[in-house]
């Protein structure tokens, strides 16, 4: 069993952890940096729940090793809303569309809508839509997703039920 030591910034904060080199980011988040926000389904890069943010692109935390984020910065959905309880305009988004029933997906759903509207007022439309066909739900039968993903990129639902 190989062990490495690691620092990573999660959310703003470093944090210093030895690690098995087979341990994966999302079980190094929810398990060492209680960041348990970062939900696991399938643990092979399918359903994208354990989405998070890796020196700004969305990444499946489930398919990159811990020691792989060494001298990362690491956001999750735990570190998205502001620290006076604003939301982020994603999850704004979602609250206001519905996207959300259970809330397995949605952290997942989150971070990816999160990193493709960085840095823009007006986000693509078909490039947001495009990424949340990488996330599965079970509960909302995407509507309401999609409708979310549409309020950021400025446009109206059209279609949407
Ligand atoms: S748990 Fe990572 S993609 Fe499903
Ligand atoms: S809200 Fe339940 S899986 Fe998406």
């Amino acid at each position: 069993m190989s062990e490495h030591r690691i620092e990573v910034s999660i959310n703003g904060r470093n944090h210093k952890a030895i690690v098995e080199g087979r341990k994966s980011l999302c079980d190094f988040l929810r398990t060492d940096a209680g960041c348990t926000g970062v939900h696991v389904g399938c643990e092979h890069g399918v359903c994208g729940a354990c989405t998070v943010i890796v020196d700004g692109a969305a990444v499946r935390s489930c398919l990159m090793l811990a020691v792989q984020a060494d001298g990362c910065s690491v956001t999750t959905v735990e570190g998205l809303a502001a620290p006076d309880g604003t939301l982020h305009r994603v999850q704004q988004a979602m609250r206001e569309e519905h996207g959300l029933q259970c809330g397995f997906c949605t952290p997942g759903v989150v971070m990816t809508l999160a990193a493709l509207t960085e840095g823009t007022d007006r986000p693509d439309a078909e490039a947001l839509l495009a990424a949340m066909s990488g996330h599965i739900c079970r509960c909302t039968g995407y509507q309401g997703i999609r409708r979310a993903a549409l309020r950021l990129a400025g446009e109206a639902a059209g279609d949407a039920a």
